[in-house]
């Protein structure tokens, strides 16, 4: 199911059983609530034979993808629902608009002490079951941070064996990299949570191999904000993947240097784009970008990158793409000589003023994807205030410290406030919660002023 369909659904249960729990059976909101729930119900039944929307720790899962985070009420109704040991709600094909209505009449009767099954039972409902998640549901192709692992770490270990089959002067086996490939493409589409997670291990001692596979999971995240999808969206991940496939040629003491390398160790380096793209175009079954981009990885918007001299020429989009990604994994990654970069630091590079190597069109939308939001920061928050951040939280970079500058309306505060988004009300939800970085020009406020 369409992500945007999967939220719609499971926002009309919510809504339903909150009107049922605040309102008489025959109040209009508790009507509307049951022809949004049943109409998005049947309507979904049309494409498959059942609907299973689960909950688990404070997440939503629908049909087994999970629903973006950061929605404070889906959070609360999960935990509602949990509480009252429904962890599975699964619509089937036959669905009415009466069983709709009885069950959400039974989830309203909170005195009941007879299981929700059973009254469903006694009302005749056969097509609304509720029950326990059973562990064995969950399973591979399944949602949450567990399987997404799966699918990254057998992508991180099959891009070894590319590597090493380029290495020994095979042709990289495309029928293989194109598995790694479809696995990043579902997780990009349905968990991007997990998988930019998971692509922000700053682990070290198998760099060569994360990089090639946080290259194409980065830049098909980032392909798709642009509406990329379906096969090419495949294809800009299989050129990603293969960016720097050329460095099979390369020594490795030019390759592993911790120190700065001299003249002649940077040109050997170079020689990495040209090899590539060879190894590439002679390999049958690979997408014609994939040597394009190993090419042009390393050119920059005006050329002034490498191979140098090769006139005049346009940028490929999956180039521009991968340019970005490129760098920004290989300075977030811990490498034998350095540390990773903090966001605010790598992001500062990225954007530095005038850079002739990023589309910086593409390298805003970037940041904006990844949820970096560094000090100094104009953002708009879920309850549509502006503020500034003021500080960075330790581990999440999503949930930043911000001084309050506006209200809901837009209207500046007498007095600013602060406010951490990490923290949660009473009923334990976000309160707060950014949605965006917005560019202080737009709305004449200079943020820094306020730091
Ligand atoms: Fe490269
Ligand atoms: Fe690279």
């Amino acid at each position: 199911m369409e992500p945007k369909k999967a939220e719609d659904i499971v926002r009309r249960l919510a809504t339903a059983l909150r009107s049922a729990d605040l309102y008489s059976p025959t109040h209009p909101l508790v009507q509307h609530g049951l022809d949004g729930l049943s109409g998005a119900a049947i309507e979904a039944l049309q494409a498959a034979s059942s609907v299973v929307i689960g909950f688990i720790g404070d997440e939503v899962i629908v049909d087994g993808a999970r629903l973006p985070r950061g929605t404070a009420a889906l959070v609360g109704f999960a935990r509602d629902l949990r509480d009252r040991e429904i962890e599975k709600v699964t619509f089937s094909r036959g669905l009415t608009r009466d069983e709709v209505r009885h069950f959400v009449a039974v989830l309203g009767n909170r005195q009941s002490e007879t299981p929700v099954a059973d009254l469903l039972a006694s009302r005749g409902v056969r097509h609304i079951t509720v029950g326990k998640i059973v562990v064995e549901e969950v399973s591979d192709d399944q949602a949450g941070i567990a399987a997404a692992r799966r699918v990254y770490t057998s992508a991180v270990e099959t891009a070894e064996t590319l590597w090493q089959a380029a290495k020994a002067g095979d042709r990289p086996d495309t029928a293989t990299a194109r598995k790694i490939i479809d696995g990043l493409a579902r997780l990009v589409t349905q968990d991007r949570t997990s998988l930019m997670a998971l692509t922000a291990l700053k682990k070290y001692d198998n760099y060569t191999f994360t990089h090639m596979v946080n290259v194409a999971a980065l830049s098909m995240a980032l392909a798709r904000t642009l509406n990329i999808d379906g096969a090419l969206l495949r294809e800009f991940g299989f050129a990603a993947l293969m960016h720097d496939i050329g460095k099979v040629t390369t020594p490795l003491e030019v390759l592993n240097k911790p120190d700065k390398l001299n003249k002649e160790e940077f040109e050997i380096m170079k020689q990495h784009v040209v090899d590539g793209a060879h190894i590439l175009r002679r390999t049958p079954e690979m997408p014609a970008l994939a040597p394009i981009v190993a090419f042009e990885h390393h050119l920059k918007q005006d050329l002034s990158g490498y191979p140098e001299k090769i006139g005049s020429r346009k940028l490929n989009l999956c180039t521009m793409i991968v340019s970005i990604t490129d760098v920004f994994d290989a300075l977030r990654s811990n490498r034998v000589y350095r540390q990773g970069l903090p966001t605010a630091r790598i992001r500062a590079i990225l954007g530095e003023q005038d850079s002739p190597a990023f589309n910086h069109v593409l390298l805003k939308r970037f940041i904006n994807l990844m949820g970096l939001f560094p000090v100094g920061n104009l953002v708009r928050l879920s309850t549509d205030e502006l503020g500034v951040v003021t500080a960075e939280h330790p581990s999440d970079p999503f949930r930043p410290q911000v001084k309050i500058l506006t209200d809901r309306k837009g209207q500046k505060l007498e007095e600013p406030f602060l406010a951490n988004t990490w923290d949660r009300d009473a009923r334990g939800e976000h309160s707060r919660a950014v949605v965006e970085a917005i560019d202080p020009e737009t709305v004449a406020i200079d943020p820094l002023q306020y730091l």
